[in-house]
Formats: C-alpha cells, sequence, structure tokens
C-alpha cells in the first residue's frame, strides 16, 4: 500500500529543474527577488549542454565594430530564423543581451579583452559584426562557472543527481513535482507554487549529436504531459560542424568558433564549395568570391563575411551536399582548415579546446592539418510555448526558459544567441515567476492520488516480470529519427518514422529494468525514454505537418518557403484521448514598428542607428 506521507516532501515557493545556464539565471533572479528557490539537476552541478556553446556569446556590444545595434541582433536574428521567430521574443532578446553580458561580467566571468580593454568579440554565422562575447573557445564553461558561484551565494537549495518525474497540479495549478534521487531510487515530492523548467533540449533522440546523456526532452515531455503546448517542433539545428571521426567522439562539437576565426571549408577535391551554396536571400551580405572574403580575413571591416559564416541550415546542408555528391571527406564529413589561414600560435592562443580536444581524441594537430567535420544533431529550436514576457506556458504556474521553451528563434538559431537567450529568459522567467508567486494566495495542495499514479507508473518498470530493453528500444529510436527525421526530409520518410515510433511506443508499454531501485542505470535509461520519445513524435508530427522548406526545416517534397506558412506556427498538444494532437495555427502578428527594422535593407540600418548616435 503506497503511502504518500512516508515519502520525503520539500517544500519552495519555486522549483528551477535544469542546471544549465538557464536554470543558474532563473534561479538567481527568483532568489534576488525573495523566493524561496529549489534548483534540481539530473547530473551535477555544472554539468550542462551551456558547456557546449563554445565559441560565445551573442550581444550588440558594439566594442569591435561600434555600428552594432540592438536593432541590427534583432534584425540578424529574425533573417537567420528565416522570420518566423516570435517577435515580441527577437526583442527583448536583443534588447537585454548586452545588459545581461555586463552583468555577468560583473559577477566575474573573464572575457577576452581588446586591445583597448574591453570585451571582445568575434564572429560568427549570420552576425552582421563581430558580436560574440568570449572567452577563448569555452564561453558557455565560463558562463556556467560565474552563475554557479554568485548563484551559491544566493541561498538557492541546490538537489543534484535528482531527476523530475512528473509535474503536479492541483486543478489547472501547478503545485509541484515527483522526482527520484538517482543514487537511492527513492521518491521525493517537491511542493511549489511555480515550476520553471530549464531542462535543454532532447538531441539523444538522434545518432548523431553533440548533446550528453541528460538531454531526452525531459522538460518537453512533462509540460506536455501536463498540459502545456509545444511549438514549431520541427526546427532541430544540425550544426554543421561536429567531429565525424574516430566513431567513439562521432558528433562532438567543433565550435564555430573556428570558422569565426577563418576557417574554410573545403571538399576532397580542394574546391572550397560554400561560394558554390550562397542562397539568394544572403548573396547581397556575403562574399562571393575567395578575393572578398581574403579582405575580410585580413581585417577589412568593409568586407563581405565569407559563405563558410553563412546560417548553420545553409552550411549543414552544403556540407551533406558534397557527402552525397562524393566530394567527402574520407569518414563522410568535409574538411575544416584553420591551418592554411592563421598561425599556428593564434590557433592555439584563440581555439585552446580545440586544439585538444583534436590532439586528444583524434591525434590530429589542427595548426598542421584539417579537421573532417560533418553535421550533429546540436539544438532544437521547437519548445514549449510561453509568453514572452512573463516565460509562463499555458500552464498557470509552469515557466520555461533556454532551450526547452519555444519561439525565440524561429526556424534556425544564430550560434551564440543560446547563451544570450537564457540569460536575457532565464532572468525574465524569475521576474515573471515572482509576479505569479504574488498573485496567489497560498500554494496548491498535493493530490495524492496524482503523486501515486507518477510512481507507481515508475516502479512498475522495475517490478514487471519481463519485458523490453530499455537500451535497445533507445538504439532503435535513434536510427529511427538519423534516418527518417534528419535534415533531409520528406512525407515519406517522415510517415515511415512515426510508424516505427508507434511500434516504439508499443515496446515501450512492456520495458523492463533489471536490478534494484538503487542507482540503477537501466531504469533511469527506461525513465528517460519515455521523455525522449514524447520529444521525437513531437518533432517527427510537426516536421509532416509543415508543408514547406524553412531554416532548418527541409523537405525534398516541398521546396522553399511559402508564404502562408510564415503565417502559420504547428503546435502540439494532449489530446483528451491520451494521443498527440497535432495543429496549424496563426502566428501573432508583429507590431509595425518590429516588422519595419527587420525589412529593413542593412544600409537603411546602420544609416538609421549611425543616426541615433
Ligand atoms: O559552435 C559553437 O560554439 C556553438 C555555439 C552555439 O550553439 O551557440
Amino acid at each position: 500500500m503506497l503511502d504518500i506521507s512516508e515519502i520525503q516532501t520539500i517544500e519552495h515557493d519555486v522549483l528551477v529543474v535544469g542546471a544549465g545556464g538557464a536554470g543558474l539565471s532563473a534561479a538567481i533572479e527568483c532568489s534576488s527577488q525573495g523566493l524561496s528557490t529549489g534548483l534540481i539537476c539530473k547530473s551535477l552541478l555544472g554539468k550542462a549542454h551551456t558547456v557546449m556553446a563554445e565559441g560565445g556569446v551573442a550581444a550588440a556590444l558594439g566594442n569591435v565594430d561600434n555600428r552594432d545595434h540592438w536593432k541590427v541582433h534583432f534584425r540578424d536574428t529574425m533573417r537567420g530564423g528565416k522570420f518566423l521567430n516570435v517577435w515580441r521574443m527577437a526583442e527583448l532578446h536583443a534588447k537585454h543581451a548586452p545588459d545581461r553580458v555586463r552583468e555577468l561580467e560583473e559577477w566575474g566571468a573573464v572575457f577576452d579583452r581588446t586591445k583597448k580593454g574591453l570585451i571582445n568579440q568575434r564572429n560568427f554565422g549570420g552576425h552582421r559584426y563581430p558580436r560574440l562575447a568570449h572567452v577563448g573557445d569555452r564561453t558557455g564553461l565560463e558562463i556556467i562557472r560565474t552563475l554557479q558561484d554568485h548563484g551559491i551565494h544566493q541561498g538557492i537549495e541546490v538537489y543534484m543527481e535528482c531527476t523530475g518525474l512528473d509535474l503536479l497540479k492541483d486543478g489547472d495549478r501547478i503545485s509541484g513535482m515527483v522526482a527520484m534521487w538517482r543514487e537511492t531510487g527513492q521518491f521525493i515530492i517537491f511542493k511549489a507554487g511555480a515550476v520553471i523548467f530549464a531542462t535543454g533540449g532532447g538531441g539523444k533522440a538522434w545518432k548523431i549529436t553533440s548533446n550528453s546523456w541528460e538531454y531526452t526532452g525531459d522538460g518537453h515531455a512533462m509540460a506536455y504531459e501536463a498540459g502545456a503546448e509545444l511549438i514549431d517542433m520541427e526546427f532541430t539545428q544540425f550544426h554543421p560542424t561536429g567531429m565525424v571521426w574516430p566513431p567513439s567522439v562521432r558528433g562532438t562539437l567543433v565550435t564555430e568558433g573556428v570558422r569565426g576565426e577563418g576557417g574554410i571549408l573545403i571538399n576532397s577535391e580542394g574546391q572550397r564549395f560554400m561560394f558554390e551554396n550562397i542562397p539568394e536571400r544572403f548573396a547581397s551580405e556575403t562574399a562571393d568570391t575567395e578575393e572578398e572574403a581574403a579582405r575580410w580575413l585580413a581585417g577589412d571591416k568593409d568586407a563581405r563575411r565569407p559563405p563558410e559564416l553563412l546560417t548553420r541550415d545553409v552550411v549543414a546542408r552544403a556540407i551533406r551536399k558534397e557527402v552525397k555528391a562524393g566530394r567527402g571527406s574520407p569518414h563522410g564529413g568535409a574538411f575544416l582548415d584553420i591551418a592554411s589561414q592563421r598561425k599556428a600560435e593564434d590557433i592555439k592562443k584563440k581555439l585552446p579546446s580545440m586544439y585538444h580536444q583534436f590532439k586528444v581524441l583524434a591525434e590530429l594537430d589542427i595548426t598542421t592539418d584539417p579537421m573532417e567535420v560533418g553535421p550533429t544533431l546540436h539544438y532544437m529550436m521547437g519548445g514549449i510555448r510561453v509568453d514572452a514576457d512573463s516565460q509562463m506556458s499555458q500552464v498557470p504556474g509552469l515557466f520555461a526558459c533556454g532551450e526547452c521553451s519555444g519561439g525565440m528563434h524561429g526556424a534556425n538559431r544564430l550560434g551564440g544567441n543560446s547563451l544570450s537567450d537564457l540569460l536575457v529568459f532565464g532572468k525574465l522567467a524569475g521576474v515573471g515567476v515572482a509576479k505569479y508567486i504574488r498573485g496567489i494566495s497560498n500554494l496548491a495542495g498535493i493530490v495524492d492520488e496524482e503523486a501515486k499514479v507518477i510512481i507507481r507508473a515508475a516502479t512498475a518498470i522495475l517490478n514487471r516480470e519481463s519485458g523490453e530493453n530499455p537500451y535497445l528500444l533507445h538504439e532503435d529510436l535513434e536510427e529511427n529519427m538519423q534516418s527518417n527525421v534528419g535534415i533531409i526530409r520528406s512525407a515519406e520518410l517522415l510517415l515511415e518514422g512515426i510508424t516505427n515510433l508507434e511500434s516504439l511506443k508499443k515496446s515501450y508499454k512492456e520495458v523492463k529494468a533489471n536490478g534494484a531501485s538503487q542507482y540503477n542505470p537501466g531504469w533511469h535509461e527506461a525513465l528517460a525514454l519515455r521523455n525522449l520519445m514524447i520529444t521525437a513524435e513531437s518533432v517527427a508530427r510537426s516536421a509532416l505537418m509543415r508543408e514547406e522548406s524553412r531554416g532548418a526545416h527541409t523537405r525534398v517534397d516541398f521546396p522553399g518557403e511559402q508564404d502562408e506558412w510564415l503565417q502559420s506556427n504547428v503546435v502540439i498538444h494532449k489530446g483528451k484521448d491520451g494521443n498527440m494532437v497535432v495543429r496549424k495555427t496563426d502566428r501573432q502578428q508583429p507590431n509595425n514598428e518590429l516588422e519595419r527594422i527587420a525589412n529593413l535593407s542593412i544600409d537603411e540600418l546602420e544609416k538609421e542607428v549611425a543616426g541615433e548616435g
């Protein structure tokens, strides 16, 4: 007989789930607003995908090129997102990012410096000017370190190696969450007036990914189960440059900073193929000759950017095309060459982690030899639908920020915008929660029956006599997503993907983990698999619905962007019968001023912001 009063219960005003940059930022803000704040993480504090944003944090500080301005950053972000971004989110992001970077500096982040002693900024794909404040190629790591150091002095209670299982509600309102200590397998109930998800993405549904084991779409799935909507899940970002060799490290990120520092992409015929892949939309802003690109590399501010710094969707597709055409590198990628472009000492200074990573993992010296790189699933643009200003979902008391929330990046995220996103919206989520908590008279109650259902579903995986192996199911899921819901999609592939997912869901009903509940990786794997499958299904179904190609979503059967789809979001929710419902909804219209800024030519915008001084 399960007695809920026997389960450990802890109460906070707000529970933040996920301790990467978004979770830490949100927790710091909640705590500074006087809220009792709990922060749980599946792993050890500091182990987060934030560190995989290596090359920098995007903010229009204008330290390296004083023509930069929030309006230019906003315009770049909208164009990178193929105009599908939630306008208000892109506006808030561009306006607030500089303050968040300066705040980090006050909290102790040690950014690289210009000769004048200002925070240094580098080039990145899709950004008009050098905009990425960075710490060599370890920017995410420095951000996490800074937030952690700052956060531990704020009175935040941190619960490590603790996995969230599902949300608790009292009526419509969030009342807490059931979680599990990974070490002992014991359950814990968090009672909280609000929950903020900052759980990152679900890259572990794909075979080749830069994501580590924690990224199993937990926030997406728990929010979906609690009645929240997921928006534009079809947009999954394949970072163009992951390691392709040796197999043990396939998918590991090779920072865009390599191209930002001048690295070029070449095929097996020695051709710099990105010049052949400049989309019309970008033609006027990107170099179309090697001479022009060389001027840029030599520091000529007025030269146009080389096409290696086109947006990630474009570069990833171009590499795939070279491989398909038989012009790939020996292990199925392209060559990324920085050795011919920069002096060895500069490479070691600007890209120390990459130097070390290739030396140790691939026995290759990037100061003398080109790297082999190929696309790797890196980021999900889609996510939990939230209000742009408060970050609250449709479920009262449930908030989301960072990668697990959707809308900010539209159809494709610009590199470096994830770090600024998590700082900006982490803080705004904290502000939103504080307002929400002040507006409710008391914490909602825990409904014992709900908690029991969650706990019984988790223990059933251990208590079955026999069943399906969770590791094998996960492998099948990865194969399926990689082959059928990858960079290039079609109705035929997606339907096959969905059929396979349906059959995996059936098998999952019989999933069985051997052994007891104390530190049991098989059980953890099985629990995470539910979340991965919900996330994967939402991607596949959304991708089937969006009958156009836009940004990171490429349909061979529907080439090109369609105006009709520019007006639409694809939204997922859980139907009353328990099945996933996917629908096309009208997008929120922009205000005229934002639309005007996004549509200005760069010359017009440069004149306008110069006039603002
Ligand atoms: O390539 C990188 O350093 C990744 C950055 C990002 O995803 O924002």
